[in-house]
């Protein structure tokens, strides 16, 4: 069994950062950000907390499905950067939108979180007494956690969310989730705000492979993620499509995470598949690390670019190091 992706949502802030913007903290200019990544301009969160962005994504997403709220099972929210520890960003969320009979919890997979969800997702609602539908929230605000000292790091992300109602289907689905945490300290963000209260050294007997962070500051080995998520993408799809007897050929569109055009022209060579069947939105959202996959195919939805019927392939790796791969019918 499988999932009907019923509706879809979504809520960047109006802010925008060019590249340009980006000057004015950083040696940079420009030329350098399209040429090496892609990307042109970002939304980035003012006063919006991560939770409202995700809200706002999920009414739309509920107001597209025509579904009352009441009716929904759970609420998953993928977020890597949480207003809060606790509570959960999705009960906060499942409060807000009126999903007054949904469980809720969060689930951190990193840019690879919407990928993780769906496919959470879909045992929730295949299960004996499965739930009617699910609510996934991909819901992000980087800048918050942003070094913008960092040069290689800053320019790359930005804010937004999207999110989707989920039910049910007999429609293909297929997934693969993965993880190497051997390369947890590539890519990294210390829970705690105060650097006095972190042990930095690993108990005996465990290896740590962080390096000194600033405390609740993203750090990113940028080469060492570019050479893994190169392999990481057509990894992914390989590994969903495996025993599916679907091939790429098979495949409408590509949705990959969006952190690097570089990185999607190398999976796409790598697959042998033409970018013209990738869909890219990089240029205009950065990477919004859980959010990336689902902003994407929902502005691909809503130009009328992807349609009912169609077989998508999503394609996410990131922090963990997670990577997965999920095809299904829109
Ligand atoms: O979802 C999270 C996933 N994260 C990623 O996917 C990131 C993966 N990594 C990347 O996308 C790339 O490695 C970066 C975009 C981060 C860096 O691109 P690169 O082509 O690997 O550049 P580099 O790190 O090899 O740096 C080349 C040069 C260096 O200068 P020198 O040492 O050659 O003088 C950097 O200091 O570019 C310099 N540089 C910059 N210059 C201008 C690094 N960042 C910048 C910048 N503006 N923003």
């Amino acid at each position: 069994m499988g999932v009907n992706i019923l509706g879809m949502g979504a809520y960047v802030p109006e802010q925008k950062l060019t590249n340009d913007d980006f000057t004015r903290f950083v040696e940079t200019n420009d030329e350098w950000i399209r040429t090496r990544t892609g990307i042109v301009e970002r939304r980035m969160a003012g006063w919006e907390p991560t939770w409202y962005m995700g809200v706002k994504a999920s009414m739309k997403a509920i107001e597209r499905s025509g579904i009352d709220p009441a009716e929904i099972g759970l609420v998953i929210s993928c977020s890597a950067t949480a207003d809060f520890h606790t509570p959960s960003m999705a009960s906060i969320i499942q409060d807000a939108v009126g999903a007054v009979n949904a469980g809720a919890f969060d689930l951190n997979a990193a840019c690879t979180g919407f990928v993780y969800a769906l496919d959470t997702a879909r045992r929730f609602v295949d299960s004996d007494g499965g739930m009617k539908y699910v609510l996934i929230v991909a819901n992000e605000a980087l800048s918050k956690f942003l070094d913008f000292e960092d040069r290689g790091s800053c320019i790359l992300f930005g804010d937004g969310a999207a999110a989707a109602v989920v039910e049910r289907s007999s429609k293909l689905f297929a997934s693969a989730l993965r993880s190497d945490g051997s390369g947890a300290g590539l890519l990294c963000a210390r829970a705690l705000n105060t650097a006095s209260e972190i042990k930095t050294e690993a108990p005996e007997g465990f290896s740590d492979s962080f390096p000194e962070l600033k405390p609740h500051k993203l750090f990113q080995n940028g080469k060492e993620v570019y050479k893994f998520a190169t392999q990481a993408l057509p990894k992914s799809f390989e590994l969903a499509a495996a025993n599916t007897g679907i091939t790429k050929d098979d495949i409408d569109w590509f949705i990959p995470h969006q952190a690097n055009i570089r990185i999607i022209e190398t999976a796409a060579k790598k697959l042998g598949v033409s970018m013209d069947k990738f869909i890219v939105t990089l240029d205009h959202f950065g990477n919004t690390s859980s959010a990336s996959i689902p902003l994407a195919l929902n502005e691909a939805i809503e130009k009328g670019i992807i349609k009912r019927g169609q077989k998508l392939a999503l394609i996410g790796f990131g922090a963990g190091l997670t990577y997965g791969g999920i095809i299904l019918e829109y």
